[in-house]
């Protein structure tokens, strides 16, 4: 079911983990098949300097969490709220199947959330 690229990335997370006094945290989860992503962010002069994550889920949402950690580790919050799960799905290799594409969105989702968590603490 799963590519080769998805399973090497879900037996070999380099994002997998805590930040120890994060900047944010946010945490999503999909009722539906009840997986639970929570992200953790380091932010430095309005960029993404650490990024990682715990995901309560399959292969496809662990590979998803890696893949996006990826992607927006470096990023300005501008950019990192613009990240895709069809970019996200292309850095897990392109091969995700269709049943599985949610797990990607739960991705975009979690580090939206993280985002919109740290500009709200910021503004109180
Ligand atoms: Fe729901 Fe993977 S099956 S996130």
């Amino acid at each position: 079911m799963y590519s080769k690229k998805v399973i090497e990335r879900f037996e070999n997370p380099k994002f997998v983990g805590e930040i120890k006094n994060p900047d944010a945290v946010g945490e999503v989860g999909n009722m539906k098949c009840g997986d639970v992503m929570k992200i953790y962010l380091k932010i430095e002069k309005g960029k993404i300097k650490n990024i990682k994550f715990k995901t309560y889920g399959c292969i496809a949402a662990i590979s998803a969490s890696d893949a996006m950690c990826e992607l927006a580790k470096g990023k300005t919050l501008k950019q990192a709220e613009k990240i895709t799960h069809e970019e996200i799905i292309e850095k897990m290799g392109g091969d995700v199947p269709q049943i599985k594409i949610h797990c990607s969105v739960l991705g975009t989702r979690a580090l939206r959330k993280t985002i919109e968590n740290y500009k709200n603490e910021k503004n109180k």
